[in-house]
């Protein structure tokens, strides 16, 4: 096993490698500024954990790993012109920086390259990876169709909520780690059981990005403190200020999120203030809590060493004290 630091620096090398610059430059321009603003790399760092977890070298899953880190990007590029973002790992974001077509036709591209990398693998493990990849990405558009079709809804329920983040996010988490177990050729009952471990933790993973987008720092968080709010996200943060709140409180949230705001700092901070006092705030680090020990239930059915269990629950903790 390495750690995670290293795990990192390895993507990065690959990437390295693998990523090079070719003709047209407004196509391949924008690939190479977003995957060279890094980034936490945890998805492919998670696919060569898990192969090592599963005693086969991580060199073997560069390829998927790769593959993984390049769709999550081309996600973000789209997801970016979707919530009509202006900053991504502390910098413009690809639409802002060149143009909408631009940020639309070099997510494509990456889409496909994405694709390309499980080229190398042999056709048993090849066709197993390319399956999973294909459910997992057409699973992450429906969970961006959802986060898009709440903005303008008011009766989103919080399995609903649930339902929109393990789509939009925790299954490629889930994926990223099952790609690692295919590789090994660990047992199906592993693979199904690290897929569920990714998944809790995928979910855990966006509550903390929702209460981070409201209540993250701006130096370190790298993304427009507040996007989802000026959004009108119905996040984990607003269905439980909303469920908490008395009914004036509640019918000012719901004003803030229905009626266009002249002074957006003014609904930013009016909304903030909220979900602290309702206990929206609280109840979402609860849940942050709650699907991270979920992960770690499913840790105790695995069969695995337990030094390597404690690799995979120490993740978890990380993960959940993150602050980007
Ligand atoms: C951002 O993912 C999108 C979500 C699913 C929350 P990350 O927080 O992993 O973004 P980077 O890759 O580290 O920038
Ligand atoms: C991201 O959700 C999900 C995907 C990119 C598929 P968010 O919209 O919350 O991600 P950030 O906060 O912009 O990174
Ligand atoms: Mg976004
Ligand atoms: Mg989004
Ligand atoms: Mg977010």
């Amino acid at each position: 096993m390495h750690t995670i630091f290293q795990y990192q620096e390895y993507v990065s090398e690959y990437l390295e490698s693998e990523c090079k610059m070719k003709e047209p430059r407004n196509l391949y321009e924008p690939i190479h500024y977003i995957l060279g603003l890094g980034g936490k790399r945890i998805r492919p760092v998670l696919t060569l954990m898990t192969a090592e977890i599963f005693e086969t070298d991580y060199k073997k899953a560069l390829p998927a790993a790769l593959a993984v880190e390049v769709f999550h990007n081309f996600s973000l590029v789209h997801d970016d012109i979707m919530d009509d973002a202006p900053l991504r790992r502390g910098q413009t974001t690809v639409h802002e920086k060149w143009d909408l077509n631009t940020g639309i036709l070099s997510g494509d591209a990456m889409l496909i390259l994405a694709y390309q990398y499980f080229e190398s693998y042999q056709p048993k493990i090849f066709r197993k990876l390319a399956k999973l990849f294909s459910k997992t990405a057409l699973q992450v558009c429906e969970g961006q169709q959802w986060d898009v079709d709440f903005e303008v809804r008011d009766d989103v329920t919080i399995p609903e909520y649930l339902k929109m983040i393990e789509y939009k996010t925790a299954v490629l988490v889930a994926a990223a780690m099952k790609m690692g177990a295919i590789i090994a050729q660990s047992s199906k009952d592993n693979a199904k059981l690290i897929y569920d471990f990714g998944l809790n933790l995928g979910l855990a993973f966006q509550l903390q990005d929702d209460y981070l987008d409201a209540f993250g720092d701006p130096e370190t968080f790298g993304k427009q403190v507040g996007g989802d709010i000026i959004e009108n996200k119905k996040t984990y943060l607003y269905l439980k200020a909303m469920e908490f709140s008395t009914p004036e409180q509640a019918a000012e949230l719901k004003k803030w999120f229905t009626e266009p705001a002249a002074d957006i700092e003014a609904k930013v901070a009016a909304v903030k203030e909220i979900f602290n006092v309702s206990g929206g705030s609280q109840a979402t680090q609860d849940a942050i809590q709650e699907f991270t020990f979920k992960a770690f239930d499913t840790l105790d059915k695995m069969n695995l060493d337990t030094a390597k269990k404690e690799v995979l629950r120490t993740f978890g903790e990380n993960l959940m004290g993150r602050i980007a």
